[in-house]
Parts: structure tokens; C-alpha cells; sequence
């Protein structure tokens, strides 16, 4: 706390706040572009957000990335975890297995000493495998529990780089471009505006099913998102986003 009042991270936070339309803010001191101990400090916060609004019986659906990745890191045993399912959001989006949806979310649930759930499901379907594997009763299970969750964790990604990340083609590479995708979270790529201009064909909680009664976490810092934060958190549902000051200041001084 002392630290915050130095660095008048309050501010921050009740700044941001406003200029995006979200319920709770909390900003970390640095930027996790620059020192990546920032990024375990994202996490740190992530998982006592989680551990606040926490109910014993509570599903918890858990996105991928490398900032998910770091609250994982973070996660220790807690009574509040007790009788907790933690369910990977989404299936495979071509990521390295490290920072995918189903072992980040299996990784959190054992820190915990929670449940998990896996979600089999590979990377770059077609609409018609993507239809039928939805019918399987191991993925039906998972995709009933996701839609129970009271708990959502999310990241957001810097457009480019996250195509530039996984298995992109080449051609979607240069439609992202043209489309001017700014920002990508849960395999959505979105413009500036909010304007989805891009959806992986995966399975899992879809944008549409995101409820308000749902605590929807979202975690993303350093000053290279700032523009795929902003153009995430005004259109799309969230009670509390964690970020950095490095972000935080950019939002802000961009407008
Ligand atoms: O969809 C968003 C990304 O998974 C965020 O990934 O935390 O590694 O930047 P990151």
C-alpha cells in the first residue's frame, strides 16, 4: 500500500477506471515490457482477486498466455479453494503447451489443491470437426461446467504478436492487417473499435456467454498493449482489470 501512495498508483487506478468504464482497476509500480518481475506481480494480483471473490463450490474458467502463466506461478493452497473445479476457457489455440488454457488452468488447480478439468480438444479445426467434437460427451461435460463458471481469468493480447506466437497462416497474418486487429483475447482478434474481426475456430466460452453476474478478472500489462487494452476493456465485459503502470500510463496519455 505504501508503495502505491508513492507512486500515486491510486490515481492511476481511479483514472483508468473511469476512462474505461470498469468497476475495479488495480495497477502494479513498472512495466512488465521492461522487467519481466512485473509480470509476476500481475500474477501475484491476479490470484488474490480470485482468492476475494471466491465461493467454496465455484467453477473457475482459466484462458492461456504467459501472464496467466505467471498467476499460476503465484498460486498457493488456501482454504478458499476448497470444493473450487478450475476448467481451461478455452481449447487449443496454437500456443506452446506451456502457456495453453488447459495447463495453466490444471497448474493453478494443483497449487490450489482444487479439482481440474482438461479440455482435449487440438489446435485449427474445421467448423465441421469443431461441431462434431462439441457433441463428445468428455467435451459436453467441460463445456456445461464453463458455461456454470462464476469466475473467468482472462489476458489480452497485442494483436500481431499473438499471431505472430502461434500457428498463424500467412494469409490470415496479412488479413489481420488490413482488418487493422489491434487486440486478441480468448481467439478473437478485435479492431480499435471492438469490432471482432477475427474468431479461432476452438471450442469453449464463447464472447456471447460472458455474463455480468460472472467476475470476469482480466489481466494484461506492459506499455506494448496499451492500444489492445484499450480497445479490449471499452466493449467487452469486465469487473476488475489488473495491469501495470506502464500500460496504464499509455492508455491514458494515448487519449
Ligand atoms: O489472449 C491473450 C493472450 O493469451 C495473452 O498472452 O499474457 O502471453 O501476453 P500473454
Amino acid at each position: 500500500q505504501t508503495v502505491k501512495y508513492t507512486f500515486g498508483l491510486e490515481e492511476l487506478e481511479q483514472r483508468l477506471a473511469g476512462y474505461l468504464s470498469v468497476p475495479k482497476v488495480i495497477v502494479v509500480a513498472g512495466d512488465s515490457d521492461e522487467l519481466p518481475v512485473v509480470k509476476k506481480e500481475l500474477g501475484r494480483a491476479v490470484v488474490q482477486q480470485m482468492k476475494n471473490r471466491v465461493r467454496s463450490g465455484d467453477v473457475i474458467a482459466v484462458a492461456g498466455g504467459t501472464t496467466l502463466a505467471s498467476a499460476a506461478e503465484m498460486m498457493v493452497p488456501d482454504p478458499r479453494w476448497q470444493n473450487t473445479i478450475f476448467v481451461p476457457a478455452r481449447g487449443g489455440l496454437g500456443e506452446k503447451v506451456e502457456i495453453q488454457a488447459n495447463t495453466i488452468s490444471s497448474a493453478m488447480a494443483m497449487k490450489a489443491q482444487a479439482s481440474y478439468r482438461l479440455l482435449h480438444v487440438p489446435d485449427q479445426l474445421s467448423e465441421d470437426t469443431r461441431r462434431s467434437l462439441m457433441q463428445e460427451p468428455g467435451v459436453q461435460e467441460v463445456l456445461d461446467l464453463l458455461s456454470t463458471a462464476s469466475i473467468v481469468v482472462h489476458g489480452i493480447g497485442e494483436a500481431k504478436t499473438m499471431a505472430g506466437r502461434r500457428t498463424t497462416s500467412a494469409s490470415l497474418r496479412s488479413r489481420l492487417e488490413e482488418e487493422s486487429a489491434v487486440a486478441e483475447s480468448f481467439g478473437y482478434y478485435v479492431n480499435q473499435d471492438g469490432q471482432v474481426v477475427h474468431r479461432e475456430n476452438t471450442v469453449g466460452l464463447q464472447w456471447d456467454e460472458l455474463r455480468r453476474d460472472q467476475t470476469v478478472i482480466t489481466v494484461a500489462g506492459g506499455s506494448s498493449k496499451a492500444k489492445a487494452i484499450d480497445a479490449y476493456m471499452r466493449y467487452r465485459p469486465s469487473s476488475i482489470l489488473i495491469t501495470d503502470e506502464g500500460a496504464a500510463k499509455a492508455i491514458l496519455e494515448q487519449n
